[in-house]
């Protein structure tokens, strides 16, 4: 368990900040239920070869797992509901230090508990996006489910062509397909997650661990602008050796903790930065 002065610690940084950015990764969703990918029992870590090609991979590997691949991931991703390290982001957004979540995330749960500025790099799967006109909406999880698991349950064996003719319709006839980034392909909401780390004295490194670029790359470019890097994970991450503090646990228990330190600070009028 993580000591008091550690928590204070990183309290009394981000007190005297700003401007704080979140980068979050798969670590902050664990405590949803959801999986990671490069932990021990992780996805990739049951199936090495997502780590450089994503769940296509995979399933293009085992073809005749990929529906119970899929529903697994799926039943992750239904019951998943914020946990206290994803409110505990919107408490600091609304105490006015927090100003923007960079997520690698596809799990819409930052924005489920409330933060109100998410930019998701790796995009978010309950939008559909027109393989034709591009257009993208988002789905309700309801509506989501169901579509997801009538393709699932017609699915004997994994095949793009099988899954491309069973994707929902976009009005302009196009195929829409889940706005999730696949490796490979462009990411998403890069100039603004490039700009929020350029515009930050603080970032919040939460759960992540750091191989994948270029969301790797941006408390880089934050500590290059003098931002200060503080990393919230159960182990060291690529990212550990550069960062300002580390404090080694859960994302769901630290920052509720932190929260509560920096509301005692406050309690002794030291008002926070100007919204
Ligand atoms: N709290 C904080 N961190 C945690 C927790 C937790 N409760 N549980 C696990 N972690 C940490 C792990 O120690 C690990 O460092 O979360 C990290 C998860 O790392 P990855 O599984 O590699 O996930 P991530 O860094 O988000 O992967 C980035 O890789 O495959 C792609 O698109 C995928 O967005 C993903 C990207």
């Amino acid at each position: 368990m993580i000591s008091h002065e550690m928590i204070d610690k990183a309290a009394r940084l981000i007190s005297g900040c700003k401007r704080v950015t979140a980068l979050s990764g798969a670590g902050v969703s664990a405590e949803s239920g959801i999986s990671t990918y490069r932990d021990a029992g992780g996805l990739w870590d049951r199936y090495p070869e997502g780590s450089s090609g994503g769940i296509l991979a995979v399933m293009t590997n085992h073809p005749e797992d990929a529906p119970q691949i899929l529903m697994g991931f799926l039943e992750g991703i239904k019951k998943a509901k914020p946990n206290p390290g994803h409110r505990a982001l919107v408490d600091l957004e609304e105490m006015g230090y927090l100003r923007a979540v960079i997520t690698q995330n596809v799990d819409n749960l930052h924005r489920e508990a409330g933060s109100s500025q998410v930019f998701e790099m790796h995009g978010n799967l309950y939008r559909l996006r027109c393989l034709k006109c591009n257009k993208k909406e988002i789905m309700g999880r309801e509506p989501y489910f169901k579509m997801l698991e009538e393709l699932i349950n017609k699915m004997t064996r994994f095949s793009l062509e099988e899954i491309a003719s069973n994707l929902p319709s976009c009005s302009c006839g196009g195929s829409a397909r889940p706005d999730a980034v696949a490796f490979g392909e462009p990411v998403q909401d890069l100039p603004e997650a490039m700009a929020e780390a350029k515009a930050c004295d603080l970032m919040l490194i939460l759960g992540t661990s750091g191989v994948v670029y270029p969301a790797a790359s941006l408390p880089g470019v934050a500590q290059s602008g003098g931002a200060k890097l503080i990393e919230i994970n159960p182990q060291q991450s690529a990212l550990t050796g550069r960062c300002d503090l580390f404090l080694e646990g859960k994302t769901g228990e630290i920052l509720p903790r932190i929260v509560s330190s920096l509301r005692e600070i406050q309690g002794k009028n030291i008002i926070p930065p100007e919204s």
